[in-house]
Parts: structure tokens; sequence; C-alpha cells
């Protein structure tokens, strides 16, 4: 059978490590997917960086145009990141006919309710397992793991910048700022670190998971943000002598009333698993009514824990195209012309 083609888009810190993981468990990964997976085309401005990451039989380009239009393109995998030029890319994919995997929490959250609608109409799945909480399977179990359930509340953590700057200045009683600069030398940070410190990185991953746990469209301008940037070591140390640890978390929770959607620092009790996610790591609870609380755990960032996520959702795609090669659907929970119109609770 012929291989399932990738254009890789982004050969940066997910792109390189998606490189590396494709390359290291070619084998295994094929198998899984039931159809060989090969790494056909990576576009990156610097394309001597992108063919240090990709072998001599890969493509290599410098405009990601080039593999939203390639016809032997079957797959295109978005790791630029933003909301320019990553989203002209992705509706041209769409346009051409291409699924779509991506990495990109901002293009979701913000611009996820057209990109699904357009998707469903031209028959093409869009894939984004990666742009929650890296290497951590949360949207596939919030997807599909946990279908039978209604979900009642959602907190985590989820962005690994602020949570590695919160865990330094605990332990290390580091500032904020050599801590935020540790982040950023281990790539774990966004290009613009005010999207981490500020809640907005993790506003956009609590969007995504809100709208496929309860079935409503994303809203992340309703989202209630407040980062860490003003907390500090002396805060930190209070806390822990009143027996708390600080956290920034992402709560969503579904009342009677709406939906709750916010991000903010928040005092946990220091013997509550939550409360010892420490440095990078991630963790999110989820409540349910049939399954009761589950909780999932892992590295939030980083290069080879978010290409984990991108590779599944490749293969999961390949399989997806197996079982039915003419009918697709967006990877959402809830089909785009089925979402519910809850509102979202003002603070
Ligand atoms: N900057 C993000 C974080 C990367 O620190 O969690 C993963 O989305």
């Amino acid at each position: 059978m012929k291989p399932i083609n990738i254009g890789l888009m982004g050969v940066g810190t997910v792109g390189g490590g998606t490189a590396t993981v494709l390359k290291r468990n070619a084998e295994e990964i094929s198998r899984r997917a039931g159809r060989r997976i090969r790494l056909f085309m990576a576009a990156n401005r610097d394309t001597e960086r992108a063919r240090e990451h990709v072998g001599p039989e890969v493509i290599v380009v410098d405009d990601a145009f080039q593999i939203v239009n390639h016809p032997e393109v079957d797959i295109v995998v978005e790791l630029i990141g933003g909301t320019t030029i990553a989203r002209d890319l992705v509706f041209k994919a769409i346009e051409n006919g291409k699924h779509v995997v991506t990495a990109n929490k901002k293009l979701i959250a913000e611009f996820g309710n057209e990109i699904f609608a357009r998707a469903q109409e031209k028959g093409v799945i869009v894939a984004f397992e990666a742009a929650v909480a890296g290497g951590v399977p949360i949207i596939k179990a919030l997807r599909e793991s946990l279908a039978a359930n209604r979900i009642e509340w959602i907190a985590g953590i989820i962005n690994g910048t602020a949570n590695y700057i919160l865990t330094e200045m605990r332990e290390k009683g580091a500032s904020f700022a050599d801590a935020l600069a540790d982040a950023q030398r281990l790539g774990y940070a966004e290009a613009d670190p005010t999207f981490d410190v500020e809640g907005h990185d993790a506003g956009h991953k609590l969007t995504i998971m809100a709208s496929i746990a309860f079935g409503i469209p994303m809203q992340f301008s309703k989202c209630y943000l407040e980062g860490i940037s003003q907390l500090s070591s002396k805060d930190i140390s209070y806390a822990e002598e009143l027996g708390y640890r600080v956290k920034l978390l992402g709560l969503t929770r579904r009342t009677d009333d709406g939906i709750e959607l916010r991000v903010h620092p928040t005092l946990i009790p220091e013997g509550r698993l939550i409360a010892n996610v420490n440095g990078v790591k991630n963790a999110v609870l989820v409540n349910c009514d049939a399954a009761g609380p589950t909780l999932y755990y892992g590295a939030g960032a980083g290069a080879l824990p978010t290409a984990s996520a991108v590779v599944a959702d490749i293969v999961d795609v390949t399989r997806l195209l197996a079982a039915d090669p003419e009918h697709h659907v967006p990877l959402m929970a809830f089909q785009p012309d089925q979402l519910r119109d809850l509102p979202i609770l003002p603070i």
C-alpha cells in the first residue's frame, strides 16, 4: 500500500522532535498505524536547520505553502505556531483536502470554530492532541476514554513554564526573572513568554478542554486570565508556612447557570497530589459522574513529549482513513453543528 505522506511545517523545537520520533520509532509507528508513515516534505525558513533534523530523502523547502499545495502530501503537520501564517496554511490545507495535525493551541482556541466547520464541510480530519499539555494524552481522554460521562469540572496545571518558575521559586528561592530565563533556555517557554506567565497559554488550553468536555464552541475571549508575574518568592514562602502550594490552575466547571472558565494562581493544600506536580510537568484532574475523578500527569512541554502527541495524531488520522476513507470528521467530541449554547459565566 502507498505510504501516508507527511508534510512537516516548522522544524523548530517540536518539529525537530517530531522528525526524531518519526525516524527513531519508524517501524513501530507504521505498524500501529497499519500503513507506512513517511516524512515526505519539511518546510522551514532556515532550510539548513531543517536538513539537520530530516533525512536526505525528505524534500526540504523554505515556503510551507509548497507543502499544502503539494498533491502527494496527505497530512500536513502545522508546528509553526501563532495565528497569522499558520492560520492561512491550515485553511489552505483544508481547502486542498489535506488532513491537519497541529500543536497550535492559540490557533485552535481562537479559530477552532471556523476551522472545524470548514473541515467538516470539506470532509477532512483536524487533530490537535499536542495543543494541550504536551505529552499528556488529555484530549483523547476527554474525547474518547470519558465519552460515557457527564464531565463536571476540570482543574489543571497546564503551563509547564509557569509551573517550572513557581517550583524554582519555592525550592531554590530563585527570582521570577532567573527562573523564566531558565525555562526559555530549556525550550519550554512560548516565543513571547508573557503568554506563559500571564495565563494566556493556559487559557488557550483550558478553552480547548472545556469545548471538548462540555460540547461548547471555543470561547477564549471569555476566559478569565490572571498570571503569576505579580507573585514574589515571599508570597510562595508565606503560603508554604500555612501549608499551601501556589499553582497556576486552569479551572472549568459546569453549573446550572453556565460554564466557569478561569485561569489564576491558586492555593492548594500541600498534601494534595496536584500540589506536588513540580517543574515543567503538567497535571489535569477531571471529575466525571461515572468514572469519578481521574488524573493525567506528564511532561507538558518540550521537544519529544510534544512530538509524542503529534505523532499519535498522525497514527490516529491514518487509522481513521483506513476505517472510513470517504467520510471524515474533525477529531472533536461533538461535531461543529451539534455544539451546545451554554453561557460562559462572568467572574
Ligand atoms: N509554553 C508552553 C508551556 C509550551 O510552558 O507549557 C507547551 O504548550
